[in-house]
């Protein structure tokens, strides 16, 4: 008898989560769906269970609540937990920061950053203790554009870019796999939910929902540590790793650098 895995998906109930969930059941996937919208849950659970034969529970849970939040770290945790995370429940918007709700901006934190964090450090020391499993967080190429658009949303997504590579190169060597994926613009609710119309943007900027997801898992079975779906080279991302590492050398030193004045002239 092959013993099933299970993938815990959140953010399941609508766009790129609902999406993620209906790929994993059809690889075969057993399914643990978290949001907070429990119906929407239960109709999608309902679906998959049905047309694919996995198992779907629905895990209803507010994530930027810290007793649900709770809740999911400990369903991660355990020892017979799941074998695949999707970090993919977030919140969009918040508006320019001289006009923003600072509560606002704090519960987007709280979700986007805060939650994310937390579920990858649940489940992390049990599948490097398995020696196998898989992370996908969900980034945005925000994290690359910090000046795009509204600047909270996009430096809560250059954490999780930021995380993701740091948890990969702590977590690859016992066996674990983590991906951040850089979805551009893609045609779901978060727009609206934020405030934003996606029918002002171009057509040839927007993706579909299962295109992004598609070749989000195309990336991850590819063994990618960062996938951005829409660019065509990665040679160009992988350019961008090279410059960051170039800088290195000279991150750290004992002198400041001869243009700030006091070491004018001398040898680092
Ligand atoms: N769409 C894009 O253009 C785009 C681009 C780059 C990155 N992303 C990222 O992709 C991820 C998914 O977004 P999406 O585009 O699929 O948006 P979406 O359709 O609005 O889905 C967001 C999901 O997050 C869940 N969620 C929101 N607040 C929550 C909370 N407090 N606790 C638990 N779940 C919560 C929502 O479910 P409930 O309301 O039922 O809780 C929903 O299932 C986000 O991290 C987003 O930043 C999206």
């Amino acid at each position: 008898m092959t013993i099933r895995e299970t993938a815990l998906v959140t953010g399941a109930s609508s766009g790129i989560g609902a999406a993620y969930a209906d790929r994993l059941a059809r690889r075969g996937f057993d399914l643990i769906l978290v949001a907070r919208d429990r119906v929407r849950l239960g109709e999608l659970a309902g679906r998959l269970a049905g047309e694919t034969g996995v198992a779907v529970e629905v895990l209803p849970a507010d994530l930027g609540a810290a007793d649900d939040l709770a809740r999911v770290e400990r369903r991660l945790a355990a020892e017979d937990g799941p074998s695949f995370l999707v970090n993919n429940a977030g919140i969009a918007g918040g508006g320019p920061i001289m006009a923003a709700d600072p509560d606002r901006l704090e519960a987007m934190i709280r979700l986007n950053v805060v939650a994310v964090t937390r579920l990858a450090a649940a489940i992390a020391p049990r599948l490097a203790r398995q020696g196998r499993g898989t992370i996908v967080n969900i980034a945005s190429v925000t994290a690359l554009m910090p000046d795009a658009f509204e600047p909270v949303y996009p430096a809560t997504k250059a954490y999780v870019l930021s995380l993701s590579e740091g948890l990969d190169h702590e977590l690859r060597p016992h066996g674990v796999q983590v991906q951040a994926v850089l979805p551009g613009i893609t045609r779901t609710a978060i727009w609206a939910n934020a405030g934003h119309d996606i029918a002002a943007f171009p057509a040839a900027m927007v993706m579909e929902v299962d295109e992004m997801v598609d070749a989000a898992l195309a990336g991850l079975d590819l063994g990618e540590r960062v996938t951005i779906p829409s660019l065509p080279e990665f040679a160009d991302w992988q350019a961008l790793v090279d410059a960051r590492l170039r800088l290195r050398p000279g991150l750290s030193r004992s002198r400041a650098a001869g243009r700030y004045g006091r070491n004018a002239g001398r040898a680092a």
